[in-house]
C-alpha cells in the first residue's frame, strides 16, 4: 500500500517540469551529501540542471556548517565527485520546499515521519532503498561513520545505483 502510494507520487513527479529532492541522514556529513553529489553528477551529465533542485540535511545538528567528512570526500573524489555541501539540520519548512524527502535509513525515516506537519507532507517521504535495483542484503544505506574504507565504498556503490534509478524513474522518455 505504502509502495503503491509512492508509485503514484513518482508518476506525477515524472510529468512535472521541475523536481526538488532532499536527501536526509543523521549527521549530513557522510551519506546524504554523498547522495546529493552523486545525483547532481547524473543530472549535470544529462544537462538537466534546470529541472532539478537537490539538497541534503541531517536529523541531528552536531555538524551544522561542516563540509562532508574528509573520508567521504576522499572516496567521492576517487569517483570524480567533489562534495562541497555544508551540513544543516532538517527543518519543518523542508516539507513545503521539497517534492521528495529521502531518508537513508529507518531511524532517519521515523524522525521525518514524526516531523511531517500533514499527511500530504508525510507522503513526500520515500526511503532511499526503495530505489535500489542491485542485489544487496541491505534494506537501508548503512552509516559509514564508524567503519573503514569499505563502508564508504559500499555507501557510494548503493548511492550510484539508487540515484541512477531515481533519475530514470523521474525522467520521461
Ligand atoms: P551520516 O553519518 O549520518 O551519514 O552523515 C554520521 C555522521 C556523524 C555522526 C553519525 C553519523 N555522528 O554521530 O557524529
Amino acid at each position: 500500500m505504502q509502495k503503491h502510494r509512492s508509485d503514484k507520487r513518482l508518476a506525477e513527479l515524472a510529468a512535472a517540469p521541475h523536481i526538488s529532492v532532499l536527501f536526509v541522514c543523521l549527521g549530513n556529513i557522510c551519506r546524504s551529501p554523498a547522495a546529493e553529489g552523486v545525483l547532481r553528477d547524473i543530472v549535470d551529465r544529462n544537462g538537466a540542471q534546470d529541472r532539478w533542485t537537490i539538497d541534503s540535511a541531517g536529523t541531528g545538528d552536531y555538524h551544522t556548517g561542516d563540509l562532508p567528512d574528509r573520508r567521504m570526500r576522499v572516496h567521492a573524489r576517487m569517483r570524480g565527485l567533489e562534495l562541497t555541501h555544508h551540513a544543516r539540520q532538517v527543518r519543518e519548512a523542508d516539507f513545503d520546499d521539497f517534492d521528495l524527502i529521502i531518508p537513508m535509513d529507518a531511524s532517519n525515516e521515523r524522525h521525518l515521519r514524526r516531523m511531517a506537519p500533514t499527511p500530504e507532507a508525510e507522503s513526500k517521504i520515500i526511503p532511499m532503498m526503495d530505489f535500489c535495483t542491485m542485489a544487496t542484503c541491505y534494506d537501508y544505506v548503512p552509516d559509514p561513520y564508524y567503519e573503514g574504507s569499505e563502508g564508504f565504498e559500499l555507501v557510494l556503490d548503493l548511492l550510484a545505483d539508487t540515484c541512477s534509478n531515481l533519475y530514470t524513474t523521474l525522467t520521461p522518455r
